[in-house]
């Protein structure tokens, strides 16, 4: 038997990751730039026995049906072609989030499931290699093997896609990501769904990528200089532009809600009022508000106006994925 479990913390893109050139391997069509944060995390822990007849998987104590377990299992069969051993294995994963409003998040998971497996498994994988690994399971999970602020290297092949640290000074630690959960009953399309819906059918595409590439080096420079500013205009700027792809694709659709719009206008105005901020959202109508530590209090103050307290949860910038224990026995 061999046991490995592990904690993953999710990530939210500045820049974003959207649209695969090779699906299989989970090949990303542009770089993408990421804060792994630390209020929201995932802990997974694995086993491989040869006494099992097949693999299972558990979420928050539920048994996962055929499909999402099937998920699981394509990854499974990357960790256990690694090893060279063929014994099924049972996957139980906690989600550590505030409140049940559609954060779960996919990075976190699989990023925490790959460390993990490396740990039961023995793999002896470096970060570099987990990136690539976890990548397999969720694109975005190859960059909450890291913490702070981190690029994924879209890479050209399974060796070259994985992602990496972006030197900073520490300056994430004075940064803070707000969430404005916003619950509405909308089915949703997935971001894997989305996004190639997109790549196949929206006439912006091209442009998106265009634009992608540019914001990533105003991104960096952003970074580098730690000017906030610079790096709240272009996070903000680049989720629109990500999202208005959605909008020219065929079938249209967007992950806003009204809810979202009304989050959004409600930053802007705090924004205009002197406090800095700036909005971002990913495959669901949430909105998450990048700001510096020092504001929060006061940002607080002025979505509780407009929201709920059980709606609004800060973070803070959190740490690289970390092995929570290890068994073996033969
Ligand atoms: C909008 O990593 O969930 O959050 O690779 O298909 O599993 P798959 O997609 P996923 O996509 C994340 C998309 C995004 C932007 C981002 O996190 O960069």
């Amino acid at each position: 038997m061999y046991k490995g479990k592990a904690r993953a913390y999710t990530n939210i893109a500045l820049i974003k990751y959207w649209g695969k050139k090779d699906a299989q391997l989970i090949l990303p069509m542009n770089n993408s730039l990421s804060l792994t944060l630390d209020a929201f995390y995932t802990e997974t822990s694995v086993t491989f026995s040869p006494e099992y007849t097949q693999d299972t998987f558990t979420l928050d104590n539920d048994k996962q049906d055929e499909k999402a377990t099937a998920k699981v299992s394509r990854f499974l069969d990357l960790a256990r072609k690694k090893a060279g051993i063929s014994y099924y294995a049972n996957v139980e994963s906690q989600n550590f989030v505030p409140t049940a409003a559609g954060l779960a998040s996919s990075a976190s998971g699989l990023a925490a499931l790959a460390k993990a497996c490396n740990d039961a498994l023995q793999l002896g994988l470096s970060d570099k290699e987990l990136s690539q690994l976890a990548r397999r399971g969720s694109g975005s999970a190859c960059r909450s093997i890291f913490g702070g602020f981190v690029e994924w290297e879209k890479g050209y092949s399974d060796d070259t896609s994985f992602a990496q640290v972006i030197p900073s000074d520490a300056w994430e630690n004075e940064l803070a990501m707000i969430f404005i959960l916003i619950n509405d009953q909308k089915k949703d399309v997935s971001s894997r769904d989305g996004m190639q819906r997109t790549v196949e059918t929206s006439s912006f595409y091209d442009a998106w990528l265009d634009a992608a590439a540019t914001d990533l080096q105003t991104a960096k420079q952003a970074i580098a200089k730690k000017d906030f500013a610079a790096l709240g205009e272009v996070t903000e700027a680049n989720g629109l532009k990500m999202h208005a792809t959605t909008l020219a694709a065929t079938p249209p659709f967007t992950y806003w809600s009204p809810e979202s719009l009304r989050a959004m206008n409600c930053v802007r105005t705090i924004r205009q009022a002197g406090l800095p901020c700036y909005f971002t959202m990913d495959a669901g109508p949430n909105v998450k508000v990048l700001c510096q530590k020092k504001d929060v209090p006061a940002i607080l103050d002025k979505l509780k106006q407009e929201f709920s307290p059980e709606q609004l949860t800060s973070a803070s910038a959190g740490k690289g994925a970390v092995s929570l224990e290890m068994e073996v026995s033969k």
